[in-house]
This record gives C-alpha cells, structure tokens and sequence, in this order.
C-alpha cells in the first residue's frame, strides 16, 4: 500500500508549501499529491478557489496575478510555490500526484512535465494526474496517453469505477466514506489501482489494507508509514498505539 502525503505533510506543515513537501520527503513518502490553479500562464500550488483560509489574502485565486499570489504568506512564512518549484522541491525523490482544480485546459501542464522530465529528475511515471474534472483528463490522455491519469470521484457511483475505464484511468482516487469491498474489487477487475482520500486514522488504514486497497493519501503520513511497516513485518495486527500518533481534533 503506497503512502501518499495529502497536500505535502500538511498535518505538521501549513498545506501545498515547500515546508510539506520537504517534511514528507523526510518523513520516506511514497509519493506527494497537492493542488494545482492556473494564474496566468504559470501553475500555482494551492487547494482552495480562494485566497483566505491557507494564505494572507483574500479574493478568488483566479483574479491572482503572478506578482499578487507570490507575495502572499501561506503559512509560517512559506510562498504559494508555483507547480515548478514544487517539482524542483521535490526533484524525483517520490511520485507527485498532481490534481487539477483551477485550469480549464492542459497544454500549461504538459509543457512543464515536459521540462521536468528534461531538467529535473523525474521519470514520466513518477506523475500521476488526477482531477474531479473528468473533461480534463479525459483531454489529457487524448494529447498524452503517457502520463498516468487517476480518476477522482467524490461520490460513490452506482457503476462502481466503470467511469476509470471511459478515462483509461491508470487509478480511481476515492473518498474514504465511498469506498467499499465491492468498489475495490470492482476496479481490480478492470485493471485499476485503488487509491483512498483523506485517511488520518489508522483504523481506516487497517480496513483499507485488509480491503486490498492500493494507497492512501494521508496529511499525516508518518504514523502510516510506521503502521505499513508492521503490516510488512508481520501478518498479526500491530497494536494502534504508535509512538508519534495523535488522533486529529476533527
Ligand atoms: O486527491 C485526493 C484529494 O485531495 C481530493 O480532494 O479536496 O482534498 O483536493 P481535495
Ligand atoms: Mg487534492
């Protein structure tokens, strides 16, 4: 089960800034995933359509401009980091999931996967591009079937992860509250890996992996890490006291 950091390792770091990227990298992550919005002609990591809860700003993130969203502090003093600096962060030390909210076409992505590839070091397959927007990946994989595309769903569909196959989806990403025995097997049986969304509590972690599901994305991904670990060493369930863990307030 691969262990992604939701946002970077946004439970110890304000979310989608370097200082996440970096505690993740840190903490052994399998791959990172964070957000993305277009703002002129460059991609900027940040979650929200607006300014006010992760940054010192406030207004839609869409009327940004380029000078605006770098001024701003997203916590702690980190930027807004462009999707390049993030990827210059993290520079092919893990997979980076990159989920498209704020953009209505791909050609700006493409382009700076290209040049990654080129001038940082990553292999094409260490992205993996997810979106809820299914118009847009399905756009993606007609310009670039390369790049592996995850299917976002946010509900949880009569048709199971039919909608993957339509999208030629390398995963399906998933709600914790929407996935089910019969959703993984069902995606399974069409080739699909099962990735889970936002999986904080480690007794959601040991249903998931009894499950078969493929990975998680976690803001706290060490206790994870750790709980994998035991998974690995042994067939017994680990005790759910890990040393680092603190259940989250909500
Ligand atoms: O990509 C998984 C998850 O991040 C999707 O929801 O709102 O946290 O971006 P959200
Ligand atoms: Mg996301």
């Amino acid at each position: 089960m691969l262990i992604f950091a939701h946002r970077g390792a946004s439970a110890d770091a304000p979310e989608n800034t370097l200082a996440a990227f970096e505690l993740a990298i840190e903490q052994g992550v399998d791959g990172i995933e964070l957000d993305v919005h277009l703002i002129e002609d460059e991609l900027y990591v940040i979650h929200d359509r607006y300014l006010h809860r992760t940054t010192s700003g406030v207004g839609r993130v869409r009327n940004q401009t380029k000078a605006s969203i770098q001024q701003l502090d997203a916590g702690g003093g980190q930027r807004v980091p462009s999707l390049w600096d993030a990827l210059t962060c993290i520079k092919g030390a893990c997979a980076v999931n990159i989920e498209l909210k704020g953009l209505d076409n791909i050609i700006p992505l493409v382009k700076l996967l290209d040049q990654a590839v080129e001038k940082l070091s990553f292999d094409v397959s260490q992205f993996l591009i997810s979106s809820f927007n299914h118009h847009l990946l399905f756009e993606l994989n007609q310009l670039r079937p390369d790049l592996l595309i995850g299917g976002l769903t946010a509900s949880c569909p009569l048709d199971y992860a039919a909608f993957a196959d339509r999208l030629n989806a390398y995963s399906v990403h998933i709600d914790v509250d929407c996935v089910t025995p019969a959703f993984v097997a069902d995606a399974h049986s069409r080739g699909k890996q099962v990735y889970v969304y936002t999986v904080d509590e480690l007794e959601d972690l040991d249903e998931l992996a009894a499950m078969g599901v493929n990975g998680v994305f976690s803001n706290r991904p060490k206790p994870a890490l750790i709980r994998r670990a035991h998974y690995l060493q042994s067939a017994e369930p680990a005790p759910l006291a890990v040393e680092d863990y603190s259940p989250s307030a909500d």
